[in-house]
């Protein structure tokens, strides 16, 4: 059983398509037409030159500093001072795209210089409006009115395990290794194994999701989402979403191969986010590869209070989606959705491998459920267990 997790496989693998989608702008019942085109707009940004996956999926390539993410005014003029440096020297780096599993017709995505955008249509974007409200990712956990945070129609679910201490505690970063398994989720529902991070009452996600509204298939892909101000939407499609600094990898890719219960080796994915001493910007290293990140100024607070990682759905009025596996955790690598090597970074920047100041949560043990062990005889620190049928 160590070996399986010694074994631990990076696994991005082949992929049917890519999408790279987004989500909802502000609130949006209302939304109307103007909006969608100004919307429009942010997103799909000219592009220096269009690319297509082998699969057939078509991108824009966009002027690194013209992405969505740059039109923030409090970025515009502080980023340059302090990261051209980092980003020419990252933007060079290129991954072993069969590795990674992404395909590019041309064999290397995007000239040096410009990042993969996923182009929108506006009846895509029409259809993401059309749920935003509650459709939205969230925590568990609602520092404002200290209860949990599901709706009064019960839509969302959280099988999770976060740290105490609320706002009193400080953290420059948090990792996680997840394991990658594909929930079985009908449209508009969606199923999450994520990393949530509350900076204040801002926070970003990351991890992997199945979302078939945003990604037009069932299968796990990988994603970001960022909540700062008013603001909020995945990955890096509108204005205060994560800045990429990768011209070869975009977000909304499938992770394939995933999970076969019972049997070895497991497949997961690596995940940190930290903060740069030096200039206070969050970064995110997906795998082995440095993404992207925001800058210190998206978010009021410099320091985020809480973290939590586990498994959130939304059901969308239906018999609950499936969460992890599908399966309710038996505390058994092999056998479950897992988390494991959990670590938090503290305010002096040092890394806490245990982090014992955690508890569980669900909102519904008829459907998900959790189980952390923190003392475990796998070589792998603090591991989560997560998931459940759902059928709520
Ligand atoms: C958190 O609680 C506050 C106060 O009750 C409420 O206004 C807010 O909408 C809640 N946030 C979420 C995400 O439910
Ligand atoms: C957590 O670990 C630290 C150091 O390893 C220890 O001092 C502390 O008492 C532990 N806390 C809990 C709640 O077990
Ligand atoms: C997981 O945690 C264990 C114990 O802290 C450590 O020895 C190991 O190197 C970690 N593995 C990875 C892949 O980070």
């Amino acid at each position: 059983m160590i070996l399986t997790f010694l074994s631990y496989i990076f696994c991005f693998g082949e992929m049917a398509s890519l999408y790279n989608h987004f989500v909802d702008s502000k609130t949006s019942q209302s939304v109307n037409h103007f909006d969608i085109e100004k919307q429009l707009n942010v997103i799909n940004k000219p592009a220096v030159k269009i690319i297509k996956t082998t699969h057939g999926d078509t991108y824009g390539c966009v002027d690194l500093y013209k992405q969505p993410a740059f039109e923030h005014m409090s970025v515009k003029n502080k980023l340059f001072l302090y990261n051209v440096r980092r980003i020419s020297s990252l933007k060079k780096s290129r991954v072993n795209h069969e590795n990674f599993g992404i395909s590019w017709d041309n064999g290397i995505g995007c000239p040096i210089g410009t990042v993969p955008i996923k182009r929108v249509t506006k009846d895509e974007l029409l259809g993401l409006n059309l749920f935003s409200t509650k459709y939205k990712p969230r925590g568990s956990w609602n520092s404002t009115s200290s209860h949990y945070n599901v709706d009064n129609d019960q839509q969302h679910h959280f099988a999770v395990s976060r740290t105490k201490g609320g706002k009193n505690k400080k953290y420059n970063g948090a990792t996680m290794i997840v394991s990658l398994n594909d929930p079985k989720v009908k449209l508009p529902q969606y199923s999450s194994a994520r990393m949530h991070i509350q900076i204040g009452d801002d926070f970003i996600q990351i991890g992997w999701i199945v979302n078939p509204k945003l990604y037009g298939d069932t299968k796990p892909r990988t994603f970001v989402y960022t909540k700062a101000g008013n603001n909020q939407c995945y990955n890096s499609m509108c204005q205060i979403g994560i800045i990429l600094v990768r011209s070869d990898i975009p977000f909304g890719v499938a992770l394939e191969p995933v999970c076969v219960r019972g049997s070895n080796p497991s497949a997961s994915v690596t995940i940190a986010v930290y903060k740069d001493k030096i200039n206070g910007n969050w970064w995110l290293d997906y795998g082995e590869v440095t993404l992207g990140f925001w800058p210190a100024s998206r978010f009021k607070q410099s320091y985020a209070n809480n973290v939590e990682w586990g498994g959130e759905v939304y059901s969308a009025f239906m018999s609950g989606a499936q969460m992890g596996n599908g399966y309710f955790p038996k505390k058994h690598p092999l056998f479950d959705a897992i988390i494991f090597n959990i670590t938090t970074v503290d305010e002096k920047f040092e890394i806490d491998k245990l982090v014992n100041n955690t508890e569980t949560f669900s909102d519904n043990t008829r459907g998900y459920k959790v189980i952390e062990d923190l003392y475990s005889d796998y070589p792998v620190g603090h591991i989560i267990y997560f998931g459940g049928p759902g059928n709520i």
